[in-house]
């Protein structure tokens, strides 16, 4: 009980089990979360690292999930908040299965945000903790055939400043990742395997998992991953949005993979 404790959502895979494995490895006992039976795996990586680890299947999508989550910290001071757990979905909007197009809001936005408010309402009370949002550098820009997607991640992108901004001298930080494409399970999950963006080289979920640590635990804004991807984020800050919008079309039109090789 003297070590600290994380709260890490979707470790099981990519960015998150990569996050998880750094906070074992840096002397956190865990909590994790995610909604397939893999998070026992991952849990297991975890506790080879040192952890003590509670594993839970949770649908963060739903208030009752993230309820049980809060639960299964059984009232642990929590050190570090890392809510990770997220996806994407690929094609046309007017195309995509409405419970789809919900689930992704539901997961990144409504789910992430009730369990920030739970964990961070414990931490301004302790006046301490740290917490992680992965937002991305996919809220920068209009996402053509992943647009509900990058709408998720532009509000995460923006709240994660204002909630910074609120918490301000509570001895509260937030810290937004904001990550470029990553190898991980994203793509394929959102249906988007026959992509540019989607074949395109990526980077190494390992590698962005450990500099947005370092970031939360610097207490830092933000950090986007990789300098392709800052230059990425900086020039669209400065480019109009109708641009950005086609511009997203052609790494993220279904087929774009095929046409790009052409
Ligand atoms: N990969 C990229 O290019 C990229 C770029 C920028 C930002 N990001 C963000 O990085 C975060 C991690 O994604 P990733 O790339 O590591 O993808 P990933 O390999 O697919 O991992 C996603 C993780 O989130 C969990 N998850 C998703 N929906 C959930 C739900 N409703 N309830 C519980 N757990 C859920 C998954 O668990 P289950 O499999 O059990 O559902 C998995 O553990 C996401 O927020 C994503 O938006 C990714």
């Amino acid at each position: 009980m003297n070590k600290p404790f994380a709260i890490v959502t979707g470790a099981s895979a990519g960015i998150g089990l990569e996050l998880a494995t750094i906070c074992a490895q840096e002397g956190y006992d865990l909590l994790v979360a995610a909604d397939r039976p893999e998070i026992q795996s991952a849990a297991d990586r975890f506790r080879g690292l040192g952890a003590d680890v509670r594993a839970l299947e949770v649908d963060l999508a739903t208030i009752e999930g993230v309820d049980r989550l809060w639960a299964a910290a059984a009232g642990r001071h929590v050190d570090a908040l890392l809510a990770n757990a997220g996806h994407g979905l690929g094609r046309a909007f007017l195309d995509q299965d409405f419970a789809d197009v919900r689930h992704v809001i539901d997961t990144n936005v409504t789910g992430t945000l009730y369990l920030v408010q739970l964990v961070g309402r414990a931490m301004r009370s302790r006046g301490q903790g740290r917490i992680l949002l992965t937002g991305s550098i996919a809220g920068f820009m209009p996402g053509t055939y992943q647009a509900v997607y990058n709408g998720t991640k532009a509000f995460v992108d923006s709240f994660s400043f204002a909630l910074r901004a609120e918490l301000k001298d509570t001895g509260v930080t937030v810290t937004c990742l904001m990550p470029g494409a990553t190898e991980t399970d994203f793509f394929e999950r959102a249906d988007m395997l026959d992509t540019k963006v989607g074949q395109g080289k990526k980077d190494d979920p390992a590698d962005v998992a450990r500099v947005g640590f370092d970031a939360m635990m610097r207490g830092d804004g933000d950090v986007v991953s990789g300098w392709q991807n800052k230059l990425q984020s900086a020039i669209a800050n400065v480019t109009p949005a109708a641009i950005l919008a086609e511009q997203h079309r052609r790494m993220a039109e279904p087929g774009s993979a095929k046409k790009s090789r052409e």
